[in-house]
Order: C-alpha cells, then sequence, then structure tokens
C-alpha cells in the first residue's frame, strides 16, 4: 500500500490540523467542519495528481489551448456520520463525482472486542472506477475494513483511494493487510497510537460529535 502523509510537506495542512486539534478553536463548530472540508480538499487536489488524464482541447475568445483533463470523475464512497464535511471537501474539488454513502458505527459492549454495524448504504456501480473511500478518523480500521468488505458486493474499481484526516498506526496496519496491495492510503497526519477506548492520540477527540454534536 502507497502512504502519502500530507503533513510532512510544507503547507496550509498544518494551519487547518492546529485548529482541528485546538480545544478553543474546535469549540466553533461551523470552523471545526470548515476545516475538515478544507483538508478534504487538499488531499483530493494531491490525490488527483495521480489519476489518469486525456488532453483535451479548449478553444478561448483569444485562442486554443490543451489541458489534461480526468479521464473520469472518482467515485466518492464516505462513511457517515463523521466523513459529511470531510466529504463535502472532495466532493468541491471533484465536482463531477458520483457519490455513495454508508453508515458505520461502534456497538459498545463492556468487556467484548469493538465491532463494527453498517446500518445505511446508498452506492453506485464501483466497476472500472476510481474509488476514493472517505473517513477522517482511521482509529483501529475496523470500520472501514467493514465498509471496504461490503463495497465488493458493487463491482471492482480500477483504483482505490483511502482518504483520512487523522490516522493511528494500528488501523493504517489493518488496512495494509486487508487491502489490496495497489491501493494508496492518505493523511492528513499519522499520529502516535489508540488509547485505552479505541480513540486516536493526540488525535482531536471525536469528529462525529465535533460536528454534530454528542449522541
Ligand atoms: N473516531 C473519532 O472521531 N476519533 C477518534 O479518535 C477515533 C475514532
Amino acid at each position: 500500500m502507497n502512504i502519502f502523509q500530507l503533513n510532512q510537506t510544507p503547507g496550509l495542512v498544518h494551519q487547518i490540523l492546529f485548529q482541528l486539534r485546538d480545544p478553543d478553536t474546535q469549540r466553533d463548530r461551523l470552523r471545526f467542519k470548515f476545516n475538515l472540508t478544507r483538508l478534504g480538499f487538499l488531499l483530493a487536489a494531491e490525490i488527483a495528481k495521480g489519476l489518469p488524464t486525456d488532453l483535451k482541447p479548449v478553444q478561448t475568445v483569444l485562442g486554443s489551448t490543451r489541458i489534461p483533463l480526468l479521464q473520469q470523475a472518482p467515485v466518492l464512497v464516505t462513511v457517515l456520520r463523521a466523513g459529511l464535511a470531510f466529504y463535502q471537501g472532495f466532493a468541491d474539488a471533484f465536482d463531477q463525482a458520483d457519490s455513495g454513502f454508508i453508515g458505520a458505527y461502534r456497538v459498545e459492549s463492556e468487556g467484548e472486542p469493538l465491532e463494527i454495524a453498517l446500518n445505511y448504504q446508498a452506492l453506485p456501480d464501483l466497476t472500472g472506477r476510481d474509488l476514493i473511500l472517505i473517513d477522517p478518523m482511521l482509529a483501529t480500521g475496523q470500520s472501514l475494513l467493514k465498509v471496504w468488505q461490503n463495497l465488493s458486493a458493487y463491482g471492482q474499481p480500477r483504483s482505490v483511494h483511502i482518504a483520512c484526516a487523522i490516522a493511528a498506526p494500528e488501523g493504517v496496519a489493518l488496512l495494509q493487510q486487508q487491502l489490496p496491495a495497489q491501493s494508496s492510503l492518505w493523511l492528513g497526519a499519522l499520529d502516535q497510537g489508540l488509547n485505552g477506548k479505541a480513540y486516536i492520540v493526540p488525535g482531536l477527540g471525536d469528529a462525529g460529535d465535533l460536528c454534530f454534536g454528542s449522541k
């Protein structure tokens, strides 16, 4: 699996990650969501650099030139609910994309291993498409793995990209074992690890709650 970490390069990503992590800035819910959207847009721009293009002529009022345009718009599949604000950045960047949504949640039970359940899905055909799977927080990796396994019924994409704002090494390791070797993982930042409740440290807290309020 190819792994790309946006915070290893200088740029806006650092301003955005600071604001996403800082509790004082997080209190402004609109700004928190906007920052996830901005980070999604930056990651989308990186992914776009590697997608296949064809040169297309364009005639302006003053002359003509040729521009490398994406051969096809990608399919964006987003894990609800925390993924929504992050997704918006990808949807803004890939304005012609088809979009799919999957609801995944943790079934919390004392002393039991973490179980992930899926409760909603609306997905387009993925056959031959460039798939971008969007989930802001890659913690244990169990939700993304469950979602990925569920996608097999919707056709074989030609390329697979996973996009996350912040990841823990445990989740990255699971995806490396379980997803196709040619897939790519695009991260805003790779953090230290998970705490006892499977939250990313230092992370930013619960992204879904920060976007939408506590459940
Ligand atoms: N989901 C979150 O929102 N935050 C984490 O740290 C892990 C999973």
